[in-house]
């Protein structure tokens, strides 16, 4: 069976079983993953176990949220396809962590689903084009810019940008902080705080990436991700989970242990308030 024969019969199938448009995506972003990337690869291997974290954790969102099918759906297709790039850089560039060496992986997932209209054998209808487009360009920017976006694609960027970063907590509790980040243990447990990293912290900021000087900036900037989420039920997830008790509980900090107390605090503080109100 050639390949055309497989994707005609394939969108029939789709129209046949009234299949959802995520059931859909998933079946040939399965065989797209198998077919371009060895599987054996741990880091690829760690993309596909978080991309259908991020899966959940958009299906968890647009549940709390009350969102019908049509947007749930559409959520879930934007957590399915939002790091394709990732597995492209991860092939080629054997790291994650640095969109500034290589190349950003939100451009990078834009350009391989849309400048061939490769989005078409995920999806099969282009009337969602724009949001899924918007969502995944927008969803690793440190700040995204509302302007120009309509209700709809705000929402989605919204959505995807935390379960992003829900996922990334759940990840950093557990993984390989080599195969995730480029450094080790060692890197985060003797290096000292960057003031700038510090203070942005303490006051609530997301960490800039050019304003990281050491390991231990890295692990913080991870963290700091909690000042960035748009949703009550993303913190109520994260204070379930105990993310924010474990990531600070990761690591022995041998030259700044004070410091980082404080900045637990601060951040459980952060938390306790953002679910109380
Ligand atoms: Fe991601």
């Amino acid at each position: 069976m050639n390949v055309y024969y497989y994707l005609a019969n394939y969108h029939k199938m789709e129209m046949m079983y009234k299949m959802s448009m995520y059931l859909f995506a998933q079946k040939y972003f399965n065989n797209f993953i198998h077919h371009n990337f060895d599987m054996n690869d741990e880091k690829i291997l760690h993309k596909v176990k978080h991309t259908y974290q991020v899966v959940n954790n958009a299906k968890y969102i647009c549940e709390k949220l009350n969102l019908d099918e049509l947007n749930t759906d559409i959520a879930m297709v934007i957590a399915l396809l939002h790091d394709i790039g990732r597995f492209t850089q991860a092939k080629e560039m054997q790291t994650f962590r640095e969109d500034i060496t290589s190349f950003d992986h939100a451009t990078l997932g834009v350009k391989l689903l849309f400048e061939k209209n490769e989005i078409r054998n995920f999806v099969s209808s282009s009337e969602y084009d724009e949001i899924i487009k918007k969502a995944i360009r927008n969803h690793s920017k440190y700040i995204f810019d509302e302007n120009g976006l309509s209700d709809m694609e705000i929402l989605h960027c919204k959505i995807i940008r935390d379960a992003d970063k829900i996922d990334s907590f759940r990840a950093k509790t557990v993984d390989d902080i080599y195969t995730m980040a480029n450094i080790y243990a060692e890197d985060i447990e003797n290096s000292l705080i960057t003031d700038k990293v510090y203070n942005d912290f303490m006051n609530e900021k997301t960490i800039v990436s050019k304003d990281r000087k050491t390991g231990i900036d890295i692990w913080i900037s991870y963290i700091a991700f909690l000042f960035g989420l748009n949703f009550k039920c993303s913190y109520q997830l994260i204070k379930e989970k105990d993310y924010i008790d474990k990531l600070f509980d990761r690591f022995e900090y041998k030259l700044d242990a004070k410091k980082m107390k404080e900045l637990k605090k601060k951040a459980l503080n952060y938390l306790d308030q953002k679910i109380r109100f």
